[in-house]
């Protein structure tokens, strides 16, 4: 960790210091706090040199123009850290970790802080207020309030007689009032990053990978979680999850920020070049309330961004093996024998498939934690039935609930006073959604997160058993008969906050309080799994993240990857998309391409709306059903690759998916790429997402070796054959990647398989890899019981050594080598030889295929926890 290279600048006040009804959903003028940022000039603050202060690891000073004072920190940070002095937020275990500054210097017009680890430099000018941002290599990367737009508009009482702008003490959009009894308190400042054309992130949108300028073409980006019913693709529309956080990225140089408010958020966006050719990407942040709360991470690598960012807001923890395998999910499946159907369904017709997913309906009367009684009359033996074939279940839990006296969670709710509250402080707010009239648990009061806790227990959550784990929708929230589908903003939480300032923290309070249940289910021991439509900063530490509502069409199909990859980018990584699409009928060719790609993205579920017709891959054709049958095995084979990848990403916070320019850092070419992604570091998938498409264009970096993933040949650039039962993906040179060739019908029953190994071998004839396995289960890998395998292919001219060593953990696992496939192979060795621990060198098996310069060495037979050497001679 490059310690201090992360950085917290903190402002606070002083004292007080076309499918979709786009007319459902403001637009940035229909928003008055938005116009007013929007169209702001130069602010004119300078900070007054006498008020500065500096000590350890903060520095603090007065800023002052005509209307207001404001007090400026800037922290130096040893590691990350989370600021949060507003508002409790449990889901934020961190502390921060200063870092005293190494020195501090001021002249007239400025301060200069280098930073405790002397690699950054930050110099503040005093008039106008700037403060510029410099790497350890003395680039200057960003710029706070260059443009001079901060402006910050405090929380004051209504002066009768005062001239006020629109908006400003009471707002209405459609038929709906937002009363504003503190007056407009919003914030904004720009951020400039410096030598930076293209920049990622904020999501959710709908939107290409690399964020575009949206000053003078469209709306900013907005962040404000929202159900969109139909989301149009394309466009800077709100959508489920608000991630208010940027990267900036050029040819071996990264810097992230992230701007730390829940409240509403747009962002204005654009990438130009100075008057002296210099390009810079300007992001204006307008929020409708909080602080300005800035973390700017200065890199200088992606990989250190990503892992500073990470050290914010937070890893998922390695996931159960069951949910990176197959999902099946359909609103609905209709009752226990429909379910018997579907778990028996892919046994049949051989396709793996871990998971069968419930929806509301299942529910009597779509009150959660119930089961209708008639369809679902034995929910334990349903379960137990999925459970033997070693399958898990998952039901909806939505934060919704019905209005109804004979219904305990709302009954105990409303006794305990456990709703969110109306304007007036006191009466329960009240919503339409699925039930019909509901109320919002109000996840700011500490009895509602132990309540909600309690309610997973086996003994409470009748018909429960470990084997069922969660879905939690609707928790935008999304409230039918709400201004723009939610909540409204006057209405207020625990302690007197008004929903207005956490808004985009509701989903991930909610599905933080449900990780609690399942974790304390078991006392901790089993790892839980949940699946969030809304999501926040932090929201890996609890969730995995699907993308909503999609439709079956193709643009939706291709805009899936940059939505996935811009939710990884910003920390997010157990993200995926409804393969199919959940609204209409995919047809044969969109639904197989559909499931090609999404086995290659980390969350693999199918889903469909109630209207849509079935589609079970055995409705499929022949032709078909053979496609999405290869589609989830290619997944399954590939569980031991994922799951190394997700340990990996709680140690350094890089996804499992990850856009090109992460792992080819100084190509420029690849920057806009986003229908090719990698997986790791060592598979790149290009996804055919266009029609009656059978020949793609691949852009293989040129400074490594490729291998077509599936024939093992060595290939370039260029124009690749994708017939239909064909997805292009290929292996980079120098890598080693483990698998499981034999396929079972759930992933837990393969965790003990042995493995086959693929070697690609780069331009000096070498390569490595590594695995990372445990029970896949259970919290034990905490107590070292898991087990961690390195793989090296050596080049020694006339002779090659395979070297497979134990390097952790102290799990005895069954898993054992049995078969290498070495891709890039020169000639046909002449022998092969094994020395195990103690064993005599024992002779391998082997073949050698000339044309595609593949040799595979047969039942090397030796277990990953012990050490190896396997010796090829030509
Ligand atoms: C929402 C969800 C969708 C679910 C439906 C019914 O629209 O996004 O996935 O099927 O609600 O619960």
């Amino acid at each position: 960790m490059a310690a201090g290279s992360c950085l917290a600048i903190i402002l606070l006040l002083s004292g007080a210091v076309e499918m979709v009804k786009r007319e459902d959903f403001k637009t940035c003028d229909q928003s008055s706090f938005c116009k007013r940022h929007r169209n702001v000039k130069e602010t004119g603050y300078e900070l007054l040199s006498n008020t500065i202060s500096s000590h350890g690891a903060e520095y603090t000073a007065n800023l002052q123009n005509s209307e207001n004072t404001l007090k400026l920190t800037i922290t130096g940070l040893a590691d990350s850290t989370i600021q949060n002095d507003i508002f409790p937020t449990p889901s934020f275990a961190q502390t921060p970790e200063p870092l005293a500054f190494k020195s501090f210097d001021n002249s007239g017009s400025e301060s200069t802080i280098i930073a405790g680890d002397g690699k950054i430099k930050v110099v503040v000018s005093f008039k106008p207020f700037v403060v510029n941002v410099f790497n350890e290599f003395g680039e200057l990367v960003s710029q706070v309030n260059r443009d001079g737009k901060l402006k910050i508009e405090e929380f004051r009482t209504k002066e009768e007689g005062k001239e006020y702008p629109e908006g400003f003490w009471e707002e209405h959009f459609k038929s709906f009032k937002d009363s504003k009894p503190y007056g407009s308190s919003s914030v904004g400042v720009d951020i400039s990053f410096v030598n930076f054309k293209t920049a990622y992130g904020l999501p959710e949108h709908a939107d290409s990978l690399a964020l575009r300028t949206t000053v003078g073409n469209t709306d900013p980006y907005r962040l404000y979680n929202l159900d969109v019913f139909e989301y149009e693709l394309n466009n800077p529309m709100a959508l489920y999850v608000a991630v208010p956080y940027i990267l900036a990225h050029r040819a071996n140089r990264s810097v992230g920020a992230l701007w730390f408010n829940a409240a509403e958020t747009w962002v204005d966006t654009q990438s130009s070049v100075t008057s002296h050719n210099v390009p810079h990407f300007d992001a204006h942040f307008i929020s409708e309330s909080g602080l300005v709360d800035i973390f700017l991470f200065v890199g200088p690598s992606v990989r250190d961004v990503q892992r500073q960012n990470s050290k914010i807001s937070g890893v998922t923890p390695l996931p159960p093996l069951f949910s990176i395998g197959y999902h099946q999910c359909r609103w609905n499946y209709n009752d226990e024998q429909d379910v018997q159907q579907v778990n028996q369904g892919f046994d049949d017709h051989d396709m793996p498939m871990d998971v069968i997913w419930l929806d509301i309906e299942h529910t009597d009367g779509k009150k959660y934690f119930t089961w209708d009684q008639h369809k679902f009359a034995h929910p334990i033996e349903m379960l137990d039935k999925v459970a033997a074939k070693g399958r898990k279940m998952v039901t909806i839990i939505d934060p919704h609930i019905k209005k109804d006296d004979g219904y305990y969670v709302y009954k105990d709710a409303k006794d305990k006073g456990l709703f969110v509250k109306r304007a007036d402080g006191t009466t329960d707010f009240e919503g339409h959604c699925w039930p019909g009239a509901s109320e919002y648990l109000d996840f700011w009061h500490p009895e509602t997160r132990s309540y909600w806790k309690d309610q997973f227990t086996f003994e409470r959550y009748v018909g429960s058993t470990k084997d069922l784990f969660t879905w939690n929708d609707m928790n935008e929230p999304s409230v039918f008969s709400g201004p723009e589908i939610t909540m409204d903003k006057d209405a207020i939480h625990y302690g007197g906050i008004e929903h207005r300032e956490v808004h985009n923290m509701y989903g991930m309070m909610y599905h933080s309080a449900t990780f609690d249940g399942l974790l304390a289910r078991t006392n901790g021991q089993d790892r839980p799994f949940i699946l969030s439509r809304s999501g926040f900063i932090g929201t890996q530490r609890t969730a995995a993240i699907w993308t909503g509502d999609n439709t079956a069409e193709w643009g939706h199909l291709e805009i899936a990857a940059p939505m996935v990859l811009s939710l990884s980018i910003a920390g997010i990584p157990f993200v995926g998309a409804d393969v199919g699409g959940f609204f209409g009928n995919p047809d044969e060719q969109l639904l197989t391409r559909w499931y090609q790609a999404g086995a290659y993205q980390p969350f693999f579920r199918g889903h469909a709306h109630i209207d849509t017709k079935r589609r079970e891959p055995w409705l499929l054709s022949e032709q078909s059903k053979n496609i999405v049958r290869e589609a989830l095995r290619s997944r399954y084979a590939l569980l031991p690759f994922w799951y190394t990848l997700f340990q990996e990403h709680t140690s350094n916070g890089l996804p499992p998916m990850r856009p090109l320019f992460y792992e080819f850092p100084n190509d420029d070419s690849i920057l806009e790429e986003q229908k090719q992604w990698m997986v790791g570091s060592d598979l790149l998938v290009r996804a055919v997402v266009e029609k009656d498409t059978y020949n793609v264009q691949v852009n293989l970096p040129t400074s490594e070796r490729w291998y077509d993933w599936v024939v093992g040949n060595e290939v370039k650039s260029g124009y690749f054959d994708a017939p239909i039962d064909k997805i292009p993906v290929f292996q980079r040179g120098g890598s080693i990647i483990p698998t499981w060739q034999r396929i079972r019908r759930a992933a837990p029953l393969m965790k003990d398989d042995p493995l086959t190994l693929f070697v690609a071998l780069n331009s000096d004839g070498n390569a490595k890899g590594q695995v990372y396995l445990d029970d896949g289960k259970t919290h034990d890998y905490q107590k070292e019981l898991y087990v961690r395998a390195s793989f090296v292919y050596k080049n020694e001219g006339k002779r090659a050594t395979i070297l497979g060593e134990h390097i952790g953990g102290k799990l005895e696992a069954k898993n054992w080598i049995e078969r290498i496939v070495v891709r890039g192979v020169a000639e046909s060795p002449k022998k092969v030889e094994i020395t195990r621990v103690s064993d005599p060198v024992q002779p391998l098996e082997f073949s050698y295929d000339r044309d595609s310069r593949v040799l595979i060495i047969r039942k090397p037979e030796a277990l990953i926890t012990t050490n190896y050497q396997i010796h090829i001679d030509f």
